[in-house]
């Protein structure tokens, strides 16, 4: 069957989540982050993402960005930074304007121009979700925004994969899920999603029950692999 639909990852596929952490440390304000933004964006994706997980497993959800913030003060926490004015603010602004990765335009207007339907499927809450997509210059290129928000539970949760077949009217089998979550690329393999794990950090492969379909070193090639 051919894939009529693109599927993305927000955080980490299509927006750079450590952008946050980077643009801070750039543009000097805040001279204690020099040395360790790079320690304090994985404490913050790694602790956002873990909280996600226990709380689907717990049935206990919250908002994604109530999470982000969760996450970010433990990661503030660690690196001891928590008691640095305007820090906290600082970074959760720029959550709402991550910048998209330098290949994603070119990727989504070749999609749109092959006659692919595309769309966001993520953990975001809708709002986070419209406004990274907004400042990014995607919203044009996408044809849905789906958000865990719609079902009240996060990823790998299947009722969230389950989003796309009901917007879209497709079967699983016409979806290419990207992701950059070696975890997420695996559960949506499982799923049933034809899958391309987007393996930008060189990582190996999540020991999980299923594996993607490919591995790609950033999204360059989606149109050509959706094609086929
Ligand atoms: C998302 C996270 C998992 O966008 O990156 O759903």
């Amino acid at each position: 069957m051919a894939i009529t639909t693109c599927v993305f990852d927000a955080y980490g596929t299509l927006f750079d989540v450590a952008a946050a952490a980077q643009q801070t440390a750039e543009d000097g304000e805040f001279p204690e982050l020099q040395d360790n933004w790079q320690t304090l964006a994985k404490h913050w994706r790694d602790k956002q993402l873990q909280y996600t997980w226990m709380r689907a497993i717990t049935n206990t959800h919250d908002d994604f960005w109530n999470v982000t913030q969760d996450g970010l003060d433990w990661a503030l926490e660690a690196t001891k930074l928590e008691l640095i004015p305007n820090l906290r603010k600082r970074l959760l602004d720029l959550y709402w304007e991550l910048r998209a990765f330098p290949e994603v335009v070119e990727m989504l207007q070749s999609l749109k121009s092959a006659g692919k339907q595309t769309a966001i499927l993520s953990n975001g809450s809708p709002d986070m979700l419209h406004a990274a997509a907004r400042s990014a210059g995607i919203s044009e290129l996408l044809d849905a925004i789906l958000s865990v928000a719609d079902v009240g539970v996060f990823k790998p949760d299947s009722r969230v994969y389950d989003l796309v077949n009901k917007y879209f009217n497709c079967t699983k089998d016409q979806v290419l899920f990207v992701s950059s979550n070696g975890w997420d690329a695996s559960c949506a393999a499982g799923y049933g999603f034809i899958t391309a794990w987007v393996n930008r950090n060189n990582e190996p492969v999540d020991r999980l029950p299923w594996r993607p379909l490919t591995v790609l070193p950033d999204l360059t090639e989606i149109p050509q692999f959706s094609d086929v």
